[in-house]
């Protein structure tokens, strides 16, 4: 398990190895935006201002946005405890 801090709420939520992060947030009650949950309409895309993740199935993201931290929630799943920004 993994611990998750999310900003600017300052919230936090547990995720597994094998869970997405929209996911665990959902089950810890947390409102975090969504819709299609398949990597389809952006509506998750946040940044990641520390700690690692992977995807089983790789998001389109630009070696740019990448840099800048963007992740999509609803395909990543934690690979250390992260800190994400939703502003
Ligand atoms: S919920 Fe649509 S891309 Fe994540």
């Amino acid at each position: 398990m993994y611990q998750v801090r999310v900003l600017p709420q300052d919230v936090m939520f547990s995720v597994g190895e094998a869970e997405t992060l929209l996911s665990a947030a959902r089950r810890a009650g947390l409102a975090f935006p969504h819709r299609c949950q398949v990597g389809a309409c952006a509506t998750c895309l946040c940044r990641k201002l520390a700690g690692e993740v992977t995807y089983r199935l790789a998001p389109v993201l630009t070696e740019k946005e990448q840099a800048e931290g963007w992740i999509f929630p609803c395909l990543a799943m934690a690979r250390s405890d992260l800190v994400l920004t939703l502003e």
